[in-house]
């Protein structure tokens, strides 16, 4: 029983309800039992005012610019932690001991090849397909290839699952990325860490030698580490939503890929850099600013503005730091895209239309400058956050699996079409 009630009035009758607080956050009004005793729905399209489910894993403060996994700073983790200690502690909720965190490596490492028959798979797109395609595609078919772990009532099977996903994610990824480039595909080598492999998957070819270079190694899993969770946005719920109905793992990450790729949420990274080479130099920039401005101009600042932050988001310091540090590492400190982006943060965030709306960089806004620097086209950069993100729906969905409230997912409507009416026959309509 909660200490603390809410009541809400309707036709003359007091409906209480309970109000839950969690370790920090704003408190939640539990109105599960609002249609039993008032009849009525509540309606929050896009979910701005809706806590859609419990969680433990990940917590933001978008006034105050705050994101932590598991309680720990992504300051902390990106700054002293590798991808794969974030991955283990956002699936098992503590950091690992030196000793699990051996164990965890080896264990993703080991699950990194795909089936040979997967390959095939590939083949069967458009050569010109667009990598995002084939990722929603070819893990889809994961669960036709690995169905021996997608009995999600078996707690070993779910981990599994999740390893194989989270090891395979980046083999995928390099094999879409080649595909789309006409080159072959390149195995996993298991000497390597994480990032290092994924970028010598993507990068290496046949017939020379390719070293990967620690700075742009760490700096892909610093990304990697940015985009691992982020609480309950549209993809994420998207997985969510799917694994409701009891679909298998493999399957409901098909569906967050497929969410993620809207231009609005893992597709602004390429919407960003591609605004950025639009405006191409510095002195454009007043012209896109008064643009975004513009009520009755659709252009948005992308990489600008987020739902939950209404703060400068904690990620995009840090992807700054990792974009200078690639710069210089690939000999691009002079970038003019580097420019436009810094002049352009600047000039956003001193205008009063900005700082009114509250619309600060979010993550995208140098990602896809960094991205670019570190050899990837466009076309892979919604790939690259699918890769990074896989583990925090993992871990999300099972979460949602293993809580005793879970049910299916089934939101209700608010029905303003047309009323009961009778059939009318083809020739008597007017
Ligand atoms: N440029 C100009 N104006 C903007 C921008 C922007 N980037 N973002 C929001 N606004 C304005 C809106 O026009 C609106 O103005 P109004 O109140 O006068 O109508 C106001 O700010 C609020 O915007 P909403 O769209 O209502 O905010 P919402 O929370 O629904 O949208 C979103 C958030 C989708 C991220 C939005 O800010 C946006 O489109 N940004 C650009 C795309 C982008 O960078 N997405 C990446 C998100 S981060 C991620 O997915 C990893």
């Amino acid at each position: 029983m909660a200490d603390k009630k809410a009541v809400l009035k309707i036709d003359g009758k007091d409906i209480e309800l309970d109000v839950r607080s969690g370790s920090i956050g704003p408190d939640v009004i539990d109105i599960n039992p609002l249609y039993k005793h008032s009849g009525a729905f509540t309606y929050d399209p896009g979910f701005t005012s809706t806590a859609s489910c419990e969680s433990k894993i990940t917590y933001i403060d978008g006034d105050e610019g705050v994101l932590l996994h598991r309680g720990y700073p992504i300051e902390q983790l990106a700054e002293k932690g590798d991808f794969l200690e974030v991955c283990y502690l956002l699936l098992y909720g503590e950091l690992p001991t030196a000793a699990q965190k051996a164990d965890f490596d080896n264990r993703v490492t080991r699950h990194t090849m795909v089936h040979e028959q997967m390959s095939k798979f590939f083949s069967g797109y458009r050569r010109d397909a667009h990598p995002m395609a084939v990722m929603v595609g070819t893990v889809g078919a994961l669960s036709a290839f690995y169905h021996d772990s997608t009995d999600i009532t078996d707690p070993h099977q779910r981990m599994v699952a999740s390893l194989r996903m989270i090891a395979k994610m980046p083999t995928i990824a390099a094999m879409a990325y080649k595909y789309h480039i006409g080159q072959p595909f390149v195995y996993p080598k298991n000497d390597l860490g994480y990032a290092a492999n994924f970028l010598h998957m993507c990068f290496a070819v046949p017939c020379e030698e390719y070293k990967v270079n620690p700075v742009l190694a760490r700096a892909m899993d610093r990304i990697f580490i940015l985009h691992a969770d982020h609480e309950q946005n549209a993809s994420t719920s998207t997985v969510r939503l799917a694994g409701s109905s009891g679909a298998n793992p493999f399957a409901c990450i098909a569906a967050g890929i497929a969410c993620l790729w809207g231009p609005a949420h893992g597709g602004a990274n390429e919407a960003a850099l591609n605004m950025l080479m639009e405006i191409g130099t510095v002195d454009r920039i007043p012209e896109y600013i008064a643009k975004a401005k513009d009520k009755n101009d659709p252009f948005r600042l992308m990489g600008f503005g987020h739902r939950v932050y209404k703060n400068y988001d904690p990620r995009a310091r840090i992807m700054q730091k990792t974009m200078y540090e690639v710069l210089e590492a690939t000999g691009r400190h002079n970038d003019p895209l580097m420019q436009v982006a810094l002049e352009l943060e600047k000039i956003a965030l001193s205008d009063p239309y900005f700082k009114d709306k509250k619309l600060y960089p979010n993550v995208d806004f140098y990602s896809g400058i960094t991205l670019r620097a570190l050899g990837f086209p466009t076309t892979m950069f919604t790939v690259l956050f699918a890769l990074a993100r896989t583990v925090g729906w993992i871990a999300q969905w099972a979460e949602m699996i293993e809580d005793p409230q879970q049910r299916i997912g089934r939101p209700r409507q608010l029905y303003t079409g047309a009323p009961k009416r009778d059939y009318v026959k083809l020739d008597d309509r007017g």
